[in-house]
C-alpha cells in the first residue's frame, strides 16, 4: 500500500537538512550573526516594472469588468508570446504553443518523469541538483550516475557505453557552475537522437551566462526532436518567492508513437490549475526592455559578489570552479575535510552557511558550494571571516 521507495532517498531534502543544522546553531548562539551562502535564494527585490505589472493585475482582479477566473491551461498567451520573444532574442525559434507556464522549475523537473515508465532508464550526472535524483528514486526508477569530476570539468559527455533513455542535464550546472559549450551540447543531442533518448535540460541559470556558451539547448540543431527545456524566473528575475517558470515541450518530440507535448498538456491540465494571473502579468513584464534591464542589473550584482568570493579563494589557494557564468562557486574543502565537516566548521568558526557538496552526489564529497546571492559587502564579510578562520589554523 505504501511507496517504500521513499526509503531509497535521504531522510531529509538537502536544503531542509541545511536549514535544520542552521536552526540548531541559531538556538545555541542567538547573538552570532550568520551570512547565508547556502540555498540559492535571491536577495534583491523584484524590479519596478515587474512590481507595477503585478500591482496593476491585482487591481484588475478587484474589478468586476476585468476580473479573471481560471486561466488557460498552458499559461496566458501574452506570457507565452513574451517568452517566445525572449528565445528569439537568443536567436532561437520557440513557438508559443510549445511553452507551458508553471510555478517554477523544481515542480516541472519533479513532475515531468510522469511521462515515463517506472522502468525507464534514467541517467543523472553526479554531482547534480538533488531533485532529479530524489524524484526518480521516489518513483522507483533505476538511476545510473554519470561521473562529473574535476578531470572532465564537471561536464561529462556521452559515449556508446551509456544506456540511457531519460537524461538530465543542467547548464550552467548546479552545483558546480560549469557550463557546456556548443560542442558538448551537440554531443548530447546527437546521443539522444541516435538512441531515442529524451534530454530534460535545466536552464534555470541561463541568464548568468556571460561567456557566450549556449543559453538554451535549442541552439543545437535537432534538439527540438529530443529535448525538453525547463527554465525558471527564480534566479533570472528574483521570483523565488513569487513563483513562475516555463517549460518547452516541442510538438516535434515523439517517442514510441506518443507525442510528449500532448502528454504533458494532458498531465498538467489534469493535475494543475496554472499560475496566478498577477504573477503571469509580472512575468510578462520581466521580458520587456525595462524588465530585462532591471533583471540584468541584479544578476550583474550577484556576479560581482561571485567575483569577490573567487578573489578570496584565489588568495587562499583553494581550488574552485564556477562563479563566472553562474551564481555558484564549487570549492574544494580545505585540509581534506569532508563536506559536512567543513559545513559544520565553517558555521561554527565563521558564521557562514554554505552547502555541502556530498548532498549533490557521491562525487561531491570533499567539495562545498557557495552561492553568491548575498550582497557584495556581505560576500566580502563572509570570505574575510572564512579566511581569518583558516589562517588562524
Ligand atoms: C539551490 O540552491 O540549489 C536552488 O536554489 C534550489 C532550488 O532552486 O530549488
Amino acid at each position: 500500500m505504501i511507496n517504500h521507495h521513499f526509503d531509497d532517498v535521504p531522510r531529509s531534502y538537502l536544503f531542509s537538512e541545511v536549514a535544520r543544522r542552521v536552526q540548531t546553531y541559531r538556538q545555541a548562539h542567538p547573538d552570532k550573526s550568520l551570512i547565508h551562502m547556502g540555498i540559492g535564494d535571491v536577495t534583491r527585490p523584484l524590479c519596478p516594472p515587474v512590481v507595477q505589472a503585478m500591482q496593476a493585475a491585482s487591481a484588475e482582479q478587484g474589478q468586476a469588468d476585468s476580473f479573471r477566473g481560471y486561466g488557460p491551461e498552458q499559461g496566458y498567451p501574452f506570457l507565452r508570446q513574451a517568452i517566445s520573444g525572449y528565445y528569439e532574442s537568443m536567436g532561437v525559434q520557440v513557438d508559443p504553443a510549445d511553452i507551458f507556464v508553471s510555478d517554477g522549475a523544481k515542480s516541472d523537473l519533479g513532475n515531468l518523469p510522469d511521462l515515463f515508465t517506472t522502468d525507464c532508464r534514467v541517467l543523472i550526472p553526479d554531482p547534480v541538483y538533488p531533485v532529479y535524483r530524489d524524484t526518480n528514486l521516489m518513483a522507483g526508477r533505476p538511476v545510473a550516475y554519470l561521473d562529473a569530476t574535476r578531470e572532465n570539468g564537471f561536464l561529462p559527455l556521452p559515449d556508446d557505453s551509456l544506456d540511457a533513455q531519460l537524461i538530465y542535464l543542467c547548464s550552467p550546472g548546479n552545483p558546480t557552475g560549469a557550463a557546456y559549450d556548443k560542442a558538448g551540447l551537440t554531443r548530447w543531442v546527437e546521443y539522444a537522437r541516435e538512441h531515442d533518448a529524451v534530454i530534460l535540460y535545466d536552464a534555470a541559470y541561463e541568464s548568468f551566462i556571460r561567456s557566450g556558451v549556449p543559453r538554451t539547448i535549442y541552439e543545437i540543431p535537432g534538439a527540438e526532436e529530443c529535448a525538453i527545456e525547463v527554465c525558471s524566473l527564480s534566479k533570472t528575475a528574483g521570483f523565488t518567492g513569487t513563483r513562475c517558470g516555463y517549460t518547452v515541450v516541442p510538438r516535434t518530440l515523439v517517442r514510441e508513437g506518443m507525442n510528449l507535448h500532448d502528454m504533458w498538456l494532458r498531465r498538467q491540465s489534469t493535475k494543475m490549475n496554472g499560475v496566478a494571473y498577477p504573477v503571469q502579468r509580472a512575468a510578462e513584464a520581466v521580458f520587456t526592455p525595462a524588465g530585462l534591464a532591471g533583471c540584468r542589473e541584479s544578476i550583474d550584482a550577484y556576479l560581482r559578489s561571485a567575483a569577490v568570493v573567487a578573489r578570496v579563494l584565489d588568495d587562499l589557494g583553494i581550488w574552485y570552479c564556477g562563479g563566472k557564468d553562474s551564481p555558484y562557486l564549487w570549492m574544494e574543502c580545505p585540509r581534506g575535510m569532508d563536506s559536512w565537516a567543513f559545513f559544520d566548521a565553517l558555521l561554527e568558526n565563521a558564521g557562514v552557511v554554505g552547502t555541502p557538496g556530498s548532498g549533490f552526489g557521491r562525487n561531491g564529497e570533499g567539495y562545498f558550494r557557495l552561492s553568491a546571492f548575498a550582497g557584495e559587502q556581505q560576500a566580502a564579510e563572509a570570505m574575510a571571516r572564512m579566511a581569518d578562520w583558516l589562517r588562524r589554523g
